[in-house]
């Protein structure tokens, strides 16, 4: 069978027992099932890969003027998320649980995002799974085919591979100074940070 390889394996971890709570009785609330398409009267983001969504929530509760879609396959990571929108009654955030490239696939408008945001993806650092880097050829003219004209991609790595891995997938990109949105300390960064490795940001425009 030919499988395709995905960015991501299922390690689902320990669910606590309010993230398990906010999976049962929340994602019907707050998800977006999949293949449903995105609909937005706002500026619309995309986060993908939003782990624990600590930073997810923080951005949504300071711009209510955007709308923002994060979209995660971690089990926990999005009854955390789930339980936060839900605390904070965060009005403009949704999430996805499923395979963001499936979900840009299928559920994203043509030309309907404003931003996308790649906060400290899996890096993959050994050669023999580089093909597992979400960040290829094919998932870059993606991006490009859902994002707005002047739209931006954000990516942030504490892995220097993977960014100039990411600077050339991009190279036929236009460099942005900023991202859309100021981009908090997220929670791989922070252990990033504790390990002594550098941080980048990367940002791109759609031409
Ligand atoms: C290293 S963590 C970073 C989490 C968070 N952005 C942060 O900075 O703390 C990467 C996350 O991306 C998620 N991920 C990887 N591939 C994905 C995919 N194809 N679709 C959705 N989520 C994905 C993983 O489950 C993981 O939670």
């Amino acid at each position: 069978m030919n499988r395709p390889i995905r960015s991501f394996v299922l390690r689902q971890g320990r669910t606590t027992p309010a993230q398990q709570r906010a999976l049962d009785g929340l994602l019907p609330v707050y998800g977006i099932p999949f293949p449903e398409k995105i609909q937005s009267k706002q500026p619309l983001v995309l986060e993908i890969g939003s782990g624990m969504g600590e930073t997810t929530a923080e951005i949504a509760r300071t711009h209510p003027e955007v709308d923002f879609v994060a979209v995660e396959v971690h089990g926990p990571g999005i009854g955390s998320l789930l339980n936060r929108i839900e605390k904070e009654r965060l009005q403009n955030l949704r999430v996805v649980r499923h395979d963001a490239v499936e979900v840009l696939e299928r559920m994203v408008v043509d030309a309907s995002l404003a931003a996308v945001h790649l906060f400290f993806p899996d890096p993959w650092p050994k050669k023999r799974h580089h093909k597992r880097r979400l960040v290829q050829a094919p998932f870059v003219s993606l991006l490009e085919k859902k994002l707005k004209p002047g739209g931006v991609v954000h990516a942030a790595t504490d892995w220097p591979d993977y960014a100039l891995w990411i600077d050339a997938a991009f190279s036929g990109w236009e460099k942005a100074s900023r991202g859309f949105v100021e981009r908090p300390t997220t929670k791989f960064e922070a252990r990033g940070r504790r390990l002594g490795h550098p941080i980048r940001d990367l940002y791109f425009r759609k031409r």
